[in-house]
């Protein structure tokens, strides 16, 4: 396996806060579409947020398309696309504004950021948002142009943290075809958070499993399931709930 997205013993801490990582070893391969999983607090955004170089680690080592953040920071960030978890979007801009300075921060000439801004327009069906500031946009349409604006420069990796929170299921399906055509046809890598497990189970192969800064599993999500089961075809919600159950009974947690 080609490693597209590297870790090795990432540590954070906040200042004043918890220990949020405590030594990420995690491979992501070329071309995979692939979820990271967990309870609220787990770490999974802290780890996005150190691998898009939007937050600094304390330890440890990453890489993204063998690029160093060190040495390479600046082809790391040409070579991702990220959603991120909160919303922060200049209120007073309109969706197509928004799209197409984005595209000119990212280098395409006044004519391909227009036409860039609607290929995203119509794959995120935003049409009838086009005009509008994104003070006023619902919440899943703020998602949708998260989304939209993390595609802007066709990355060849994809950072989403609970990109489809808040969209309605005709969103959510545009949002997936958008998703695994990019990931089938054109090989982007997919780094997913979700806390919607059958959008996982659906669509992603590979998965880990993160708690208390810890990774618990890595591997397939079929394996995960395979692993949790004594025979019995779960679901990857009920698998990932059968696991959290006996990992929280004592005796699991002292062996
Ligand atoms: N800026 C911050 N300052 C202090 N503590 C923080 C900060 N951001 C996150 N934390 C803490 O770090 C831990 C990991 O948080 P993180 O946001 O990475 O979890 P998460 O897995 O993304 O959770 P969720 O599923 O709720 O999004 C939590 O205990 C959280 O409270
Ligand atoms: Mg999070």
């Amino acid at each position: 396996m080609i490693a597209e997205i590297l870790f090795k013993n990432i540590t954070k801490k906040y200042p004043k806060g918890p220990e949020a990582l405590k030594g990420i070893d995690l491979e992501v391969g070329k071309g995979e579409l692939f979820t990271l999983l967990g309870p609220n607090g787990a770490g999974k955004s802290t780890l996005v947020k150190i691998a898009t170089t939007l937050t600094e680690k304390d330890s440890g080592e990453f890489s993204i398309a063998g690029n160093d953040p060190g040495k390479d920071f600046t082809t790391i960030r040409r070579t991702i696309g990220v959603a991120l978890q909160e919303n922060e979007l200049d209120p007073s801009e309109t969706v197509e504004n928004l799209l197409r300075f984005q595209c000119r921060l990212f280098g395409l000439s006044k004519d391909q950021a227009q036409q860039r801004a609607d290929e995203l327009i119509r794959a995120f069906e935003l049409e009838t948002e086009r005009l509008k500031k994104c003070e006023t946009l619902s919440g899943g349409n703020k998602r949708r142009l998260h989304c939209a604006l993390a595609l802007v420069h066709r990355p060849g990796v994809l950072f989403l943290d609970e990109p489809t929170v808040g969209m309605d299921p005709e969103a959510r399906a545009r949002f997936w075809q958008v998703i695994t055509h990019l990931n089938k046809t054109e090989g982007v890598t997919v780094f997913l958070t979700t806390q919607y497990l059958e959008e996982a189970d659906k669509h992603a192969t590979q998965m880990a499993l993160i708690m208390g800064g810890t990774i618990h599993y890595r591997g397939s999500v079929t394996e995960f399931k395979k692993m949790v089961n004594s025979g019995e075809q779960l679901t990857l919600e009920e698998s990932y709930l059968a696991f959290m159950t006996q990992s929280h009974q004592p005796d699991f947690a002292t062996n």
